[in-house]
């Protein structure tokens, strides 16, 4: 009796999974949830809190499509070993996607190896590991940006600026003084925008003497203390300020602020992320740009793609680069456009 009541409830399963196979949309059937796992790298990030707002709201979204969907969000607070315990809590209490912005970038194997003994994909995010990591397994993704074009971007702003007002070469000599802001070491974002953000002003003609160099590791008042001691060496001769992102940005004009310096004196300074403060700080012309580090349409992407790997349909919709990254291109801001950016919170 028993036997013939299990045969039925398969026979029933399979013809509801033929009907489903037929319809193309296996999703409808809804006996999945979806619950994703975050491991943030510093909830006190600007841009990264940014981001998993998003992230909440995009997962949020997509209650219907399933039976349920939750995300449940761990702050490393800066440490790698915290966060490697943290996945593990996180697969214990029943994540089916792992989103996972690493701590160390080059630092991941402890974690896909967790994944790999539960069978739970990876989405990696903001920090991308280094290519051989990705390989260890046929389930790691990554999404961000292009690091590169944030740096061509930021330079251009720059050049722009610089070769349509000559007063920002305050001293008048054809070359102008500037400091770096970095963010961490070993970062992607960090070296590669430095460098691309140089070489791109260079190679529009722009004279360049540099007076000085921080990290400031994307933290406001870590960048405010740098500049406070570079006005303190270089008082007014500082023309520009290139910052890997806009928190060191409005850090050091914290620091020219909080001098109580003319802003004749300012130098002119350029950001990375468009964050809402950032943008802000455009709109009221005391940063002279930024480039639009897209958190919305990055954490659209994976919760599209954290969707197709429990729901096992939609991957063939998604367009990857070396298989399995998803890049979002970044844009620039100015006075001139910052209005359409602010409306797009
Ligand atoms: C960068 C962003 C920074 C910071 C960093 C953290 O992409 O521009 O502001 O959030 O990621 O990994």
């Amino acid at each position: 009796m028993k036997r013939r009541k299990m045969t039925a409830a398969a026979i029933l399963l399979c013809i509801g999974l033929a009907v489903m196979h037929g319809c193309g949309k296996v999703r409808e059937v809804k006996s999945e949830k979806l619950y994703l796992g975050v491991a943030c790298y510093n909830a006190s990030d600007t841009f990264l809190s940014e981001w998993t707002d998003s992230l909440r709201k995009e997962i949020e979204a997509l209650d219907s499509e399933f039976d349920g969907a939750a995300v449940t969000i761990a702050d490393a607070a800066g440490s790698q070993r915290t966060q490697d315990d943290q996945v593990k809590a996180l697969i214990d209490s029943g994540c089916n996607v792992l989103c996972i912005n690493l701590v160390d970038r080059a630092d991941p194997s402890e974690i896909i190896d967790l994944a790999k003994e539960y069978d739970v994909p990876i989405i990696f995010f903001n920090r991308e590991p280094v290519a051989e990591d990705m390989m260890q397994w046929d389930k790691l993704y990554y999404v961000g940006a292009d690091a590169k074009q944030s740096g061509i971007f930021q330079g251009e702003l720059a050049a722009e600026a610089i070769l349509a007002d000559s007063r920002i070469d305050r001293n008048h000599d054809g070359i102008i003084q500037y400091i770096i802001l970095e963010g961490e070491p070993g970062h992607q974002d960090a070296l590669i925008r430095t460098e691309n953000a140089v070489d791109t002003l260079k190679s529009e003609g722009i004279l360049l003497e540099k007076v000085g160099h921080g990290i400031a590791n994307w933290n406001r008042v870590q960048a405010q203390n740098r500049m406070q001691q570079f006005i303190d060496q270089h008082q007014n001769k500082i023309e520009l300020v290139i910052a890997n992102n806009d928190d060191m940005a409005l850090g050091a004009i914290d620091a020219y602020q909080s001098r109580n310096l003319t802003e004749s004196s300012f130098p002119v300074f350029f950001g990375i992320d468009g964050t809402s403060v950032g943008l802000e700080a455009v709109r009221e012309g005391v940063l002279a740009g930024t480039v639009y580090n897209d958190a919305k349409g990055q954490a659209e992407a994976v919760a599209k793609l954290s969707a197709a790997l429990v729901s096992g349909t939609g991957m063939e919709d998604i367009a990857f680069t070396k298989g399995k990254c998803i890049y979002l291109p970044y844009s620039k801001v100015t006075a001139d456009n910052v209005d359409e950016y602010i409306n797009m919170k």
